[in-house]
């Protein structure tokens, strides 16, 4: 067997990128009251929504113009016209840390790589990983907890399982998971720490860079053996595209589908009539998980540059701007959405999709997995934590952010 090099934690063993996560992505409870005033004053406006929320500026975005596109056409169109609203911008923060990333990739590169990437994550693929991969991690991490009568549901379960589905996807040793996540995390605290982001990228490269060689030697049945022997035009896929690949899913597929489902537990259990509606019809299972993501999908903003001169919604943005796009004010748009602010699993969903994945060519490559986990999970948790409750002597869920929102605790009782 091949030998893979030691994952190595940060030279500062005790920096703790969770820590860091209000500065990066802001700590607001409402940021939508602040988004609604926005929104009223025009679908696009002038100005930079990190600041607006009081969150520290992108230092990586330098004095760019930042414009704020607020409106659900206006979000709807940048997302549709990727040949004009270019995804370099993610190039400034995030490129520091995953590399040559399909998210930074405009056309030609990003279709080409990204037709590759995609096929190991399309619904078929990913269906089959439910009984495999996700059920087995969801039932371990609960069997610590579901004799107990309480846990606390984002510490004890959504923290970590979507992260230890990947890990298992890709092969990587169990035991080192607190560091592999730790270091995924880090990678998007570039904005406000970009030397600790990194120094993330940097252990992270070395780590998948000898991987790859090894899994190159000796195939196994994984999904990077998969990818390493890949081949495009008689080629394999260049290792810095692959690597970089490895460096984004371990953060894209843990950290949004980790927030997700919390936010989608913390919106069932404050509405404790739609949760008993479940518990009785899983049918309803599918419209809860979209209507949490379109409630308080996790991936609130979105990136975009202007290469050109551009009117959008007939408002004129110059060129080299940075376009704050705001799926999560587009969701709550009153246009489309009627008493937009209310978490209502009942919704007539048959009208407008919400935009949490984004959507166009960069639609998250990883929508029909956080799917399968989000309804495998909470399917999990319906069957074996009867009369699911918010504990009463602890604090209540309290979602938190601007940029990516999460609550950090669900203190829950449940019958036993
Ligand atoms: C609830 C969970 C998730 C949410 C809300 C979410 C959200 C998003 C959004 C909004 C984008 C587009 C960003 C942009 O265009 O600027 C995106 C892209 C992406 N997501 Fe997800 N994501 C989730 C889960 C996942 C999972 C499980 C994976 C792992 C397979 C994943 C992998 C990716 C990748 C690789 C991209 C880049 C796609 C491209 O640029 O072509 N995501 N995600």
């Amino acid at each position: 067997m091949s030998h893979i090099a030691q994952i190595v934690d940060f030279d500062d063993a005790n920096y703790d990128p969770f820590m860091e996560d209000d500065l990066v992505f802001g700590d607001l409870l409402d940021p939508y009251s602040i988004i609604a005033k926005l929104r009223e004053q025009g679908q696009v406006i002038k100005g930079d929504y990190r600041v607006a929320c009081g969150v520290y500026p992108d230092i990586t975005m330098g004095d760019r113009q930042h414009y704020m596109v607020l409106g659900y056409d206006a979000v709807a169109e940048v997302f549709a016209k990727p040949d004009v609203y270019s995804n370099f911008a993610y190039g400034f923060n995030l490129g520091i840390s995953f590399g040559q990333s399909i998210s930074i990739m405009d056309a030609p590169d990003h279709t080409r790589y990204r037709r590759i990437f995609q096929k190991a994550f399309l619904p078929g693929t990913v269906a089959k990983w439910g009984e495999t991969i996700v059920d087995p991690v969801v039932k371990q991490l609960m069997d610590s907890f579901s004799s107990r009568g309480k846990a606390d549901l984002v510490q004890e379960f959504t923290l970590y399982y979507p992260f230890h589905i990947i890990y298992r996807q890709l092969n990587l040793p169990e035991r080192d998971a607190p560091i592999f996540q730790k270091l995924a995390i880090a990678q998007t605290a570039t904005a406000i720490d970009p030397s600790h982001g990194m120094e993330a990228s940097r252990k992270l490269g070395d780590y998948f860079s000898s991987m790859i060689a090894a899994r190159r030697a000796e195939a196994g049945d994984d999904l990077v053996s998969t990818l390493v022997r890949t081949e495009v035009d008689g080629e394999y896929l260049p290792e810095d595209v692959l690597i970089s690949f490895f460096r984004q899913l371990i953060n894209a597929a843990g950290d949004t589908t980790y927030r997700g489902t919390s936010v989608l537990l913390a919106g069932l259990l404050q509405n404790p009539d739609q949760l008993a509606a479940i518990y009785a019809d899983r049918t309803l299972v599918g419209p809860a998980i979209e209507e949490a993501l379109r409630w308080d999908g996790p991936v609130l903003q979105a990136t975009r540059y202007t290469k050109n001169d551009v009117t959008l919604c007939g408002f004129d943005i110059p060129a080299g701007s940075i376009l704050d796009v705001l799926s999560g004010s587009a969701n709550r748009d009153p246009r489309y959405f009627t008493d937009p602010d209310k978490f209502d699993i009942f919704r007539d969903r048959s009208g407008v999709k919400h935009l949490s994945f984004a959507a166009g060519p960069h639609v998250c490559l990883g929508q029909h997995l956080a799917r399968v986990e989000m309804t495998r999970a909470l399917n999990a948790l319906l069957d074996k934590l009867p009369g699911l409750r918010l504990d009463p002597d602890m604090p209540a869920p309290q979602i938190r952010g601007s940029m990516m929102r999460v609550p950090k605790h669900i203190y829950v009782r449940f019958d036993t």
